[in-house]
């Protein structure tokens, strides 16, 4: 069977939407650890110093490129599996124990998925567009000059709207990974009793809670600041 066939087939997709779905928790790791510079207090230097150097390395503007390709394989291929996973059970079961095999999580993941993308798009648009082809203001740190993303930033978390957007996209983004992250060990078939306890706790309180509450509180401490 040709690579091509293989990916086209419902294993192969969720093979790649487990891999995907890997790379990108990682990139909310790192994400989140610049983004916490935007809670210094030191008007954005440690900040704004973090968005340059990210966008004028070469490496991480090919990585930053890939990322985005990276989303939207995982999106379109895990929407191709949930449709075809309804289309071969068009009825649905006339009682839904919500049984022993699909917890509530792994049968809300198109749902979250999809309110995370949406949160994705906006926030791309509101910020990733911004930096590289708004107009921002120019600041001066050390002699040198630096776009000034950080009052972008600032300014759009002083509207009440985009912090309940954002804490709306948090709550996606932990169920979707408290089901993500161990969905993904089990696609590889790394799931052993011997590791499931840790796999378990890393997908529920690393990326089920302590990241979306990292990100949640960005914007909330912002706003709160603001008024
Ligand atoms: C309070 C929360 C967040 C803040 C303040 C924030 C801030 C930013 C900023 C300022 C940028 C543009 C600069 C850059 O590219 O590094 C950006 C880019 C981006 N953000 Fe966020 N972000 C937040 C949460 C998230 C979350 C939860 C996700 C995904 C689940 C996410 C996904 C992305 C992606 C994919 C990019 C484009 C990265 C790139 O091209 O380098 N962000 N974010």
């Amino acid at each position: 069977m040709k690579w091509s066939q293989f990916f086209n087939t419902s294993i192969g997709k969720k093979l790649l939407v487990g891999a995907t779905g890997l790379f990108l928790c990682s990139f909310v790791i790192v994400h989140l650890a610049g983004n916490l510079a935007l809670l210094k207090e030191d008007e954005g230097e440690a900040f704004n110093i973090y968005a340059a150097f990210m966008s004028h390395n070469g490496l991480i503007q090919f990585i930053a490129w890939g990322l985005k390709v990276v989303i939207l394989i995982h999106a379109i291929l895990a929407f191709q599996l949930t449709f075809r996973n309804r289309a071969a059970r068009p009825v649905k079961y006339a009682i839904n124990p919500g049984n022993q095999t699909s917890s509530w999580f792994s049968r809300q993941m198109a749902i979250m998925g999809s309110i995370l993308l949406i949160f994705v798009i906006i926030h791309l648009k509101d910020f990733w567009y911004w930096m590289h082809y708004g107009d921002l203001r120019p600041v001066t740190y050390n002699g040198e000059e630096y776009n000034n993303l950080y009052l972008v930033v600032q300014e759009a978390f002083t509207q009440l709207w985009m912090v309940i957007l954002y804490v709306i996209g948090m709550i996606g983004l932990s169920f979707h990974l408290i089901h993500g992250f161990k969905s993904a060990f089990q696609t590889f078939g790394l799931n052993h009793v011997k590791y499931n306890g840790l796999i378990n706790f890393v997908g529920v309180w690393l990326f089920g809670i302590l990241i979306p509450i990292g990100f949640a509180i960005i914007p909330v401490v912002i706003y709160f600041k603001s008024i």
